[in-house]
């Protein structure tokens, strides 16, 4: 029997995962505005795989017989003054983004929801990684500024990802 407490978490997460999707695609939209297309390609994927997560969150809901209820999105901002305020913003973001995973596992552990930590173990790993790549990047665009030949350099690495 699925966990009731931990049915509405997700359902929860899932928003937020869509949120976060929804961030990075306006932030993706921003770069691309700015003539910075690598980091508008990075962004983009980087909320494709926001909405990969939604849609394991949503998947795992079903496959223990619960209901997904979908959720309101808020706007996201449209507005950066730098690809280093951006960045600053998504290491904030995933850094906020881990303490509501962690706050599902709580919940799994607390309900005795063996399965739920399972899951729930695939993306306290995935935050790993989310955070570490957003703080490499901002560290990348502390030391090259706000703009220039370095700035430019910046963008192209994004762009292979
Ligand atoms: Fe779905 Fe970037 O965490």
């Amino acid at each position: 029997m699925f966990n009731r407490n931990l049915e509405a978490a997700i359902n929860d997460q899932i928003k937020h995962e869509l949120y976060s999707a929804y961030l990075y695609l306006s932030m993706s939209a921003w770069a691309e505005s700015n003539n910075m297309p690598g980091a508008a390609k990075w962004l983009g994927k980087q909320a494709a795989e926001e909405q990969e997560h939604a849609m394991k969150f949503y998947g795992y809901v079903h496959d223990r017989g619960g209901k997904v209820v979908l959720q309101a999105i808020p706007q996201p901002p449209a507005e950066w003054t730098s690809l280093l305020d951006v960045f600053e913003q998504v290491k904030e973001h995933e850094a906020k983004v881990t303490g509501l995973i962690n706050r599902l596992y709580e919940i799994a552990v607390k309900e005795n929801d063996y399965a739920g930590q399972v899951m729930l173990q695939w993306f306290i790993s995935e935050q790993v990684e989310e955070e570490k790549n957003a703080a490499t990047i901002v560290d990348a665009l502390r030391h090259v500024g706000t703009q220039g030949a370095a700035l430019f350099m910046v963008d192209r690495w994004l762009g292979e990802r």
